[in-house]
């Protein structure tokens, strides 16, 4: 097989080396084209162009592979461990009996944020996005660890994973109590993870949240299968951001600010709010999907399609047995359930859907295990941040590793002005 490609502009022919990745994937390197032929490339929304190599998450969008570390996700079904998973993105294994207990305890130990940070809630009005308090607070997190900006060596990184993965978790639960009028409920340091979030969560003074092994491991799954997807639009925000030497809590908050877009993680919310609007009967699952259709409707059908997986999205399969095991457990029978896979049903049988390659994502069924559990939609978005974290901090670590690590600087096609002179205000119309 050819290690290079030859590019002929006119009478010129410029060689460029081929790199080829662990599973075959192939790239032309591109890095000395300017230099060579004073021609760059372009490629609005990176569809096309690698950003970096990354031994962390590999993902075969044609035949529907995620494998986290090696690790295909389906095997994480019957072992839902997020804080395993985390270790495992970050640091390249899963971790062993004494690291597991060693992070655990820094998870446990840096559950409490610094009181003073509590003000900073009020400041927001009780309506405010959790996303963007979120993302606020992460920034704040970092002025009270300041021994944290300059990360030397392997500890001070896990150090400052543990803070921003434990912490994040009691950012969350406490905005929600703000935005409800409730009283915090500090993390209960006898919890796991997911446990202790929950309590946060929904816990009174006067009534302990007991959380069921069922709902924990649904909502461990539901971090993990959240937890890495390679250069998406956050994740490569987050290398984006590091590249000028950020530190990882600055490079986490703007991951934070991309996730909440509507056509990324904002999308689980949006298919909530589709499934209502179809559940409350302004519109029928086949008219919401004939609107989908219909490029002058602006719709789309919400938690469908995805820019690699031209197949079904492995996550959503695995979201969507613990849906309907959960919702089994709980005795629930939401019609949302019902609504999903309805339209699920008439769009893989719509030529319109399956010529575009276009099957359900993550984001499809995740936001009917969080209403099963009592998450309000408008959190569903922060808790694809709780997921997403540990994958930021594992690229965020690998690009500063790197010895391809610079700061990142794309080119342009410019097609403004030509030279022009300024006018006096006095001479303009
Ligand atoms: C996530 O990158 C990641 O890995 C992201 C993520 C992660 O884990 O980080 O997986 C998480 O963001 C999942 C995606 C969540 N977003 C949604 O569910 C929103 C709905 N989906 C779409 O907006 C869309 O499918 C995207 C944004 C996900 C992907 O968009 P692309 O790859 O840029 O595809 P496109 O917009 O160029 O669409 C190709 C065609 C177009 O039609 P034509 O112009 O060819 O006629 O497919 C159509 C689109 O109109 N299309 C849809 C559609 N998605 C694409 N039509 C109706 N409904 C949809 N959902």
């Amino acid at each position: 097989m050819t290690d290079k490609a030859t590019l002929v502009v006119g009478d010129q022919r410029y060689d460029l080396p081929i790199v080829q990745g662990t599973e075959g994937e192939r790239g032309i390197d591109i890095r000395k084209l300017r230099d060579q032929s004073g021609l760059i490339t372009l490629d609005p929304g990176y569809g096309n162009t690698g950003s970096c190599r990354s031994a962390i998450t590999y993902i075969d969008g044609e035949r529907g592979i995620l494998r986290y570390r090696g690790i295909p996700i389906e095997q994480f079904e019957q072992h839902p461990n997020f804080v395993e998973v985390a270790w495992l993105l970050i640091f390249g294994n899963l971790p062993s009996r004494e690291e597991y207990a060693r992070f655990s305890a820094e998870l446990t130990g840096n559950a409490n944020i610094d009181e003073s940070m509590k003000h900073n809630f009020q400041g927001f009005p009780r309506a405010a996005p959790p996303m963007a308090i979120l993302s606020a607070m992460i920034n704040a997190l970092s002025c009270f660890h300041p021994e944290l900006h300059e990360l030397e060596g392997p500890d001070q990184l896990e150090a400052a994973a543990a803070n921003l993965i434990s912490k994040v978790r009691t950012i969350a639960a406490f905005a929600y109590r703000r935005s409800h009028g409730l009283a915090y409920m500090y993390p209960d340091p006898k919890l796991p993870y997911a446990a202790n979030f929950l309590h946060m969560m929904f816990s009174q003074p006067y009534n302990e949240y007991l959380c069921d092994d069922r709902v924990r491991d649904a909502l461990n799954l539901v971090l993990i299968l959240h937890a890495d997807h390679e250069q998406n639009c956050s994740t490569s925000t987050v290398r984006m951001v590091g590249s000028s030497k950020a530190n990882l809590f600055a490079s986490c908050a703007a991951g934070v600010c991309a996730l909440w877009g509507p056509l990324h993680g904002g999308a689980n919310v949006k298919v909530l709010d589709m499934l209502e609007t179809i559940h409350q009967g302004r519109m029928t699952p086949e008219e919401y999907v004939r609107l989908a259709k219909d490029k002058g409707s602006k719709v789309r059908l919400m938690g469908f399609g995805h820019r690699v997986y031209k197949s079904v999205d492995p996550r959503a399969v695995v979201l969507q047995r613990t849906a309907e095991r959960l919702l089994a457990f709980l005795g629930t029978d939401d019609p949302l359930l019902n609504i999903a896979r309805r339209l699920e049903e008439i769009a893989l049988s719509d030529s319109y859907f399956v010529e575009r390659k276009l099957y359900p994502n993550v984001d499809f069924y995740s936001g009917i295990i969080l209403r099963a559990i009592g998450i309000p939609t408008n959190m569903f978005t922060v808790i694809f941040a709780i997921g997403r974290l540990p994958g930021w901090i594992a690229h965020w670590r690998e690009q500063n590793e790197s010895p391809d690590g610079k700061i990142a600087r794309p080119r342009q096609i410019y097609t403004g002005n030509r030279e022009t002179a300024y006018k006096p205000r006095d001479q303009r119309g």
